[in-house]
């Protein structure tokens, strides 16, 4: 009883639905959803709420759920009890916008030929708003599948409230697979199918040896300074330079990329030379293309964000700093635990610095998925229906906190189907998104759910 449909249709529904992408994208990445600023929550709550909106003026229903932090949105095109039912995972809030590399305002929706730009362009509100028209294609298509949507808003900071709301709903939730749109393709010409992801252990070391600012004339040479103490202890954690973790077990649990994951990542297309263009670096700490996959997929490491403290103004205070703040995290990989590495960190610290202290920010395991069977299979033939190539596998860098949540919840499987280029700027300045990526994304939705719909 299924219907098939042509390349050629969805190239025709992606032309005549273009303006009205375009609409809907504006607005959201308009709303500035940036979850980890206290005083954006209402405007969080009002992404949602349009959110909301959307799914019902393309006749799902949907509702908004509140939860302890900002809310999370649900939606479905439900077309029969007995059919299977697919959910799509986006998220909806968005990193900080601020620096003066924006070339356009962050929150004002420019569109630049066939390039959209504007905070939350690729990450994540383009691929949701993607998957949806693809969505309402199949719906309207009478593909044999239930579509669910599930949009969360707090995404970008670890998704603190995301398992307990979905556990106290997860007999409403329930779906026979997740389908996860909020990854990166190996370049525009090698779309990637997601095998894994990173994980990730966030931290802040403060250090507060004053009282106030002191001259340097005058107290200098006997009072502490607590930004070069925190610069020490980094440089004992990490060497700079390679990147390699000194801290004692760091690397002990961390499994490494099995042969088959080798031979993937060598045939996966990936350059140096891209990754430097697209990423807008002139150097890097390898430069052997395999290295270099191993380092951003398949390794631990230890990133310094920031530091905060002292004098940041012209010319030079000669100010003595009372306090010194660095945020941290580490990427974790297969087999390493998140509380394990707190503890690794935190006992180091205060081995080498006991006055230091720490505290655990955001902790997400690494995910592991899968590269065969009937989904994989559905995943890799969408892609290859929609922009004419196979993906290739390999992992991903970064890190989804909901994923394992609604696998161990939902006991259910979890598969990626990205959109997002190296090349967009994922939390960069400029984030953009393409119509390419809209148009191919649209027409591998559907396709998908049309697979899914006859497994
Ligand atoms: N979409 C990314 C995750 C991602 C990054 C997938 C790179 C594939 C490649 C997600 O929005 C994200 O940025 N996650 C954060 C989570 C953190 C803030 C808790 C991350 O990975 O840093
Ligand atoms: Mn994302
Ligand atoms: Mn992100």
């Amino acid at each position: 009883m299924t219907v098939g449909f042509s390349r050629e249709q969805l190239k025709k529904y992606a032309a005549a639905k273009r303006g009205e992408f375009e609409k809907v994208l504006g607005t959201l990445v308009e709303i500035p959803t940036v979850s980890v600023e206290p005083e954006r929550r209402g405007e969080v709550h009002r992404g949602a709420e349009y959110a909301v909106q959307l799914l019902e003026s393309c006749g799902a229903s949907a509702a908004l759920y509140e939860t302890r932090g900002h809310p999370m949105v649900y939606g479905r095109f439900d077309r029969g009890k007995d059919l299977p039912t697919v959910t799509v995972y986006n998220h909806l809030d968005v990193q900080p916008a601020e620096g003066p590399d924006w070339r356009t305002p962050p929150f004002q929706f420019v569109k630049d030929g066939d390039r959209y730009l504007g905070r939350g362009t690729t990450d994540d509100k383009g691929p949701a708003i993607t998957a949806l028209f693809g969505a309402r294609f199949a719906w309207e298509n009478e593909v044999p599948v239930n579509i669910h949507f599930l949009w969360e808003l707090e995404e970008e900071i670890g998704s603190p409230h995301f398992e307990s709301t979905i556990r106290e709903h997860a007999k409403e939730f329930s779906t026979d697979s997740v389908v996860v749109s909020d990854t990166v393709w190996v370049s525009r010409s090698r779309p990637a199918q997601p095998a894994g992801l990173r994980g990730l252990q966030g931290f802040r070391f403060e250090l507060q040896t004053g009282q106030t600012d002191q001259h340097s004339g005058t107290a200098g040479g006997a009072a502490r300074n607590p930004i070069t103490e925190i610069c020490q202890l980094i440089s004992e954690c990490v060497d700079g330079k390679t990147g390699r973790v000194k801290i004692p077990g760091f690397y002990k649990d961390a499994v490494p990329p099995t042969k088959k994951e080798l031979e993937d990542l060598k045939k996966s297309g990936f350059t140096v030379s891209g990754f430097k263009k697209d990423h807008l670096y002139k150097t890097l700490r390898a430069d052997d293309a395999l290295e270099v996959m191993k380092r951003i997929w398949m390794m631990p490491t230890f990133e310094v964000h920031g530091i905060a403290g002292g004098y940041q103004g012209p010319g030079v205070k000669t100010i003595i700093p009372p306090k010194a703040t660095a945020i941290v995290s580490c990427r974790l990989v297969p087999n390493m635990n998140p509380r394990k590495v707190v503890k690794l960190v935190t006992d180091f610290v205060k081995s080498k610095n006991p006055d230091v202290k720490v505290s655990a920010e955001h902790a997400l395991p690494s995910y592991q998925g899968k590269t065969t069977g009937p989904y994989a299979e559905a995943i890799k033939s969408a892609i290859e229906f929609a922009f004419g190539r196979e993906p290739v596998f390999v992992r991903e860098g970064g890190s989804i906190g909901a994923v394992l949540s609604m696998e161990k919840v939902l006991k259910t499987p979890v598969f990626f189907l990205g959109l997002s280029l190296p090349e967009h700027g994922y939390h960069a300045p400029n984030e953009n998104f393409d119509w390419g990526q809209a148009e191919g994304g649209m027409a591998a939705f559907a396709k998908y759910f049309q697979n899914v719909a006859v497994l």
